[in-house]
């Protein structure tokens, strides 16, 4: 196993799911995906982190992202669980959780980090692309829940740098100002790409309102 680095292709596998085996390049078809890890079935973080998935479902779909959950427990725990999760989240969980039992997924991309928890999974994310590029990642221990709206908002900034020549910047929101990328400097191009204008507090550090909106 090499450690998976930005850029990357995600690796594909079959794997069994609580929606049936899924094949996972197939599956992913044309969608970004959110691959995320978690240690446990029936553990109190993990519940509240697949309910948040479930309730944001349409911010989701609204950014042609499919998410996809792995842990290392069995289908029939997964099964009674996502029960469970609709009940006490009061959601419908939407998408697959895969049981990876044999921990085919979890070597596939690194998520036992055996220093930090013995033998189950991390709190691993992986944003992949349509070209099933690995676009960025994050790892959190088991004792910390992950902030789904910061992932959403990463997605965003991914997809809004994919098709204009900005980048954006600390806490950036949808519809907040982003920068123009450094590599830009053609004052032609500028004017083109950026019509709206734009204000540089440094000669590297230039403002513009966010293009597509
Ligand atoms: C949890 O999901 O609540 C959890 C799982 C493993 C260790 C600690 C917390």
């Amino acid at each position: 196993m090499t450690t998976l680095r930005l850029g990357d292709t995600a690796p594909d596998f079959v794997q069994q799911s609580t929606q049936g085996p899924i094949h996972f390049h197939e599956w992913a078809g044309p969608h970004w995906v959110v691959l995320f890890s978690h240690p446990a079935d029936f553990t109190p973080v993990c519940t509240t982190e697949l309910g948040k998935t479930a309730a944001l479902s349409v911010e989701f779909a609204r950014r042609q992202v499919k998410p996809i959950a792995v842990s290392v427990d069995p289908l029939e725990s997964h099964d009674r669980w996502v029960l469970d999760i609709n009940e006490t989240q009061q959601v419908t969980v939407d998408f697959p959780i895969l049981a990876d039992v044999d921990r085919q997924v979890a070597t596939l991309y690194d998520m036992i980090h055996p220093k930090a928890l013995a033998t189950a999974t991390v709190r691993s994310v992986f944003v992949i692309d349509p070209k099933k590029v690995i676009r960025a990642t994050l790892t959190y221990p088991a004792s910390t829940g992950r902030n789904f709206d910061e992932i959403l908002r990463l997605i965003d900034s991914l997809q809004l740098t994919d098709s204009h020549k900005v980048a954006t910047p600390a806490n950036w929101q949808q519809g907040q100002d982003v920068v123009i990328v450094p590599s830009l400097q053609d004052p032609e191009e500028i004017a083109q790409c950026f019509p709206q204008g734009y204000r540089a507090v440094r000669p590297y550090l230039r403002l513009t309102s966010q293009p597509n909106r």
